[in-house]
């Protein structure tokens, strides 16, 4: 993939904090997005977890065409990876606009499973389109917006798969090959390695409550600094969408 252009604009920036959750199949993103998600409601905090891609109707309309695995007349069509690529930014534009920005307005902390680095590591590393392209399509489809704190929940692909088998969680993108899978890896590693500032990596083969534990030594400095917290409520937790299961 080519070089990262250094020439975008500085991204928009909002008075709530948006932390997204990266990782391979299997590395239990959704787990801790709720984990982390409950721990800041009970310190006081208003939190919207969302994930991609989905998070509006329209964008989980886009989920799905994307993932479930082809039956009847799609069986024998192919998604091209540009196609594959489109599809995921169109569903990012719908919900950047209605779930993500308006969140985040209101002064909100954002949780998402998933964001542009997962189109990063797919499209680009994975498929092998262009990173600058992808680069630049995301910004015109979102206006460039960024998280400021993102969590690498790593572990080996072949273990990943294995949870994900396990727990009949399958969908178009787990058939696809171990070598695509690892080097969507190789995309996480690299990406989190070029921007350390904004990227935590965790060693997602700790116990789920390790885990936990961990995330919240790395958030809980950040917390009081970005936004003030609220009074407490009992419940002050969004869903953007109802996932039908929940997926790591
Ligand atoms: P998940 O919700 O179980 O993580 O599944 C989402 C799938 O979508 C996962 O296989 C990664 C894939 N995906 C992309 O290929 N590109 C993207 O930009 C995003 C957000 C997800």
């Amino acid at each position: 993939m080519s070089s990262h252009s250094s020439q975008r604009k500085s991204p928009p920036t909002y008075p709530g904090l948006f932390i997204t959750f990266e990782g391979p199949e299997g590395s239990g993103k959704t787990t801790q997005c709720q984990h982390l998600a409950q721990w800041l409601q009970t310190n006081g905090q208003s939190v919207l977890i969302t994930r991609e891609p989905g998070g509006t109707p329209i964008a989980e309309a886009i989920r799905n065409l994307l993932l479930t695995k082809k039956t009847g007349p799609q069986k024998h069509e192919t998604i091209t990876p540009v196609c594959e690529a489109a599809l995921v930014l169109a569903a990012r534009s719908q919900h950047v606009t209605h779930t993500i920005v308006p969140a985040l307005q209101k002064g909100m902390i954002v949780l998402c499973d998933r964001f542009f680095d997962s189109t990063l590591a797919y499209q680009g590393f994975g498929r092998g389109l262009n990173r600058e392209a992808l680069t630049r399509f995301n910004d015109f489809a979102t206006g460039g917006i960024r998280p400021t704190l993102t969590f690498l929940l790593d572990l080996p692909v072949k273990e990943g798969l294995q949870r994900r088998k396990k727990a009949s969680k399958q969908n178009r993108m787990d058939q696809e090959s171990l070598a695509f899978h690892e080097r969507v890896h190789r995309g996480f590693i690299t990406l989190a390695r070029q921007d350390a500032k904004r990227w935590r990596k965790l060693d997602a083969q700790q116990s789920p409550e390790q885990l936990a534990e961990e995330i919240i030594r790395h958030i809980q400095p950040m917390v009081p600094k970005s936004i003030s917290p609220r009074k407490k409520r009992t419940s002050n937790t969004r869903l953007a969408t109802k996932p039908k299961k929940s997926r790591a």
